[in-house]
């Protein structure tokens, strides 16, 4: 091809893909798209194949710990505040007063009727037992006289347990992220079977069917 006609062409590609990036800024300019709250379509994901298993960061994770602030956690004690209070020698209200409960044994403060369920929990308040309890209180101690839905949030959470920590007079140590290694160790990897490879795919991963594959 002669340089002139090369010329041409690339010009051509150029003048193309201007149009494009002049189209979409225009476009962009006179439609103004925001993404719908609940998508159009639900996704079906493909209910054979390999099960992969998620793998849990143990408690309490890196986000957990950095939620834990006091100052939103005496926000979501609000929640709290109609049957609690935290003040050190604080009244008993329709729950126990919470000065230093965050490392305390279960139902011991002084002068409150707890449920048998708490009293023979054996639970004592560490970080994972509080967040547990705080996130559906019915679920983690059946039979607690706690009435409350729960809070959803684990930032919340970790929040007002933060706030019930530093409202002490002697808080615990603030909690250490739990070690986690996701990676596999040696003894679990094994040797890669060919044949059981092509048993786990999903069907869409599954080569297109040949005559002998059919046969086999
Ligand atoms: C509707 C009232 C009510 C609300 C709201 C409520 N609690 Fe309670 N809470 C109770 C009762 C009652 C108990 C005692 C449960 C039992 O004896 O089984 C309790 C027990 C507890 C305990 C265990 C105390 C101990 O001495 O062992 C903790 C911790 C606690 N609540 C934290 C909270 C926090 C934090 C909130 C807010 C996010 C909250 N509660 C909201 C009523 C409530």
């Amino acid at each position: 091809m002669d340089e002139l006609g090369f010329n041409k062409i690339a010009g051509a590609i150029l003048a193309t893909a201007l149009g494009f990036m002049l189209l979409k800024e225009v476009s962009h300019s006179i439609v103004h798209s925001e993404a719908p709250d609940v998508p159009a379509y639900a996704l079906e994901l493909p209910t054979e194949g390999p099960v992969v298993e998620e793998v849990k960061a143990p408690f309490p994770q890196a986000e957990w710990v950095a939620a834990m602030d006091a100052d939103r956690g005496a926000r979501v004690f609000k929640k709290c505040v109609s049957c609690h209070n935290n003040e050190a020698g604080g009244a008993n209200g329709t729950g126990p007063n919470l000065y230093g409960v965050v490392g305390a044994p279960a139902a011991v403060h002084d002068g409150f009727a707890y449920s048998n369920a708490l009293k023979t929990s054996g639970k004592t308040w560490t970080y994972a037992s509080l967040d547990g309890f705080l996130e559906r209180p019915g679920r983690y101690i059946s039979g607690t006289n706690m009435n409350f839905i729960g809070l959803k949030k684990p930032e919340d959470r970790a929040a007002v347990i933060e706030y019930l920590r530093t409202g002490a007079a002697n808080p615990i140590p603030r909690p250490e992220v739990a070690a986690f290694d996701p990676a596999p160790t040696e003894e679990v990897v094994v040797e890669a079977d060919p044949g059981a490879v092509i048993e786990e795919m999903t069907a869409q991963d599954a080569p297109i069917e040949t005559p002998e594959m059919v046969e086999q």
